[in-house]
């Protein structure tokens, strides 16, 4: 099924809770009280919500694990609170996967409260390693767009239309270890690939931005083979010993290169924020919201102004007196 959520009913996920929501307030715009612009959109990755239950069942005695929980909390209140208070607000938000560090009804009610305080936001989610299809399906059901019908079996994809750009969001999330925390490298496979294809085929009037959670990893043979990449944007710092990427990356960079209007892809799971060209195609890797593997690299979000032939991303790193706070890249399309 697509996993788009409306905007989500506050009284429902905060009932009883009136200081929290007090308390998140303080300070900030209502989203109701500044203008939505429909060509600026809020890209969020890897939030990593973590419950209390999932640390006794898989973290016991992990004192690193105790502490990250709350800070993922608060992490995710300060995107919130940052989303909100822009002068111009952001039409819609995707999050990008890891959006709770390791599935379960506990943390997906964690992220429904989370998505309550984004108030008015429409919000598209894609999979990530560290999600559950069904626990996240089973907890919001009743939030997805009525009507909505399956575009592929057992998988989350969906199409996000806007004025100068088409949205595809991909599920590279396998099952293969349902109850690990960590359920490894990504794969689309061949039934999602040929989905992909046929919805690029049927939406070639607009740019295309796909979005997927794992990292494009592709082979050491095609590395060689496919040229140089021109760097947009370095990461804060060089990654090292990362693996588990999207394991049929050759796959999907073989479609790209035959589809020139697709001008961006969009991926989490590294935890940082850089952006390369390769072959006319910008990859934009996103930072994390819930924590980096990296002290360099900060957490943060990245604010995405659609333009008639590219797109202005701007990083909104948590901590606003970062060095990198509001960088800027110009993506042009070619
Ligand atoms: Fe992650």
């Amino acid at each position: 099924m697509p996993a788009h959520l409306l905007p989500l009913s506050r009284r429902q996920f905060l009932a009883g809770s009136a200081a929290t929501l007090a308390a998140f307030r303080a300070g900030t715009l209502s989203a109701d009280e500044s203008q939505a612009d429909p060509d600026s959109w809020a890209l969020l990755s890897d939030t990593h919500l973590l419950s209390a239950s999932s640390i006794a069942r898989h973290y016991a005695g992990n004192k690193a694990m105790h502490q990250r929980a709350p800070v993922v909390a608060e992490n995710f209140n300060r995107a919130a609170r940052q989303l909100i208070a822009l002068p111009t607000r952001p039409a819609e938000i995707l999050l990008n996967g890891d959006c709770v560090h390791v599935g379960g009804k506990d943390e997906y009610e964690l992220l429904a409260h989370k998505f309550a305080l984004l108030e008015t936001f429409p919000i598209h989610v894609t999979m990530g390693n560290h999600d559950h299809r069904d626990d996240f399906t089973n907890t919001f059901q009743e939030h997805t767009r009525r009507g909505d019908r399956v575009l592929l079996e057992n998988r989350h994809v969906s199409v996000v239309k806007s004025r100068h750009a088409n949205f595809i969001l991909l599920d590279s999330l396998t099952m293969q270890n349902p109850n690990r925390p960590v359920k490894g490298p990504g794969i689309l496979g061949r039934d999602q690939l040929e989905w992909f294809e046929s919805v690029l085929d049927s939406h070639s009037d607009k740019p295309a931005v796909v979005m997927l959670h794992h990292n494009i990893d592709p082979s050491d043979d095609y590395q060689k083979r496919s040229g140089a990449r021109e760097v947009v944007v370095e990461s804060a710092s060089p990654f090292k010993g990362f693996t588990g990427g999207l394991e049929d990356s050759d796959q999907l960079l073989d479609l790209l290169v035959t589809k020139s209007h697709v001008k961006a892809v969009v991926t989490g799971h590294m935890h940082q924020f850089r952006i390369f060209k390769w072959r006319k195609i910008h990859f934009v890797s996103l930072p994390s919201v819930g924590y980096t593997f990296d002290a360099k690299e900060p957490v943060g979000w990245l604010r995405m102004q659609l333009q008639d032939d590219g797109a202005m991303l701007e990083l909104q790193t948590l901590d606003t007196t970062h060095t990198r706070h509001r960088t800027r890249a110009d993506l042009r399309w070619s």
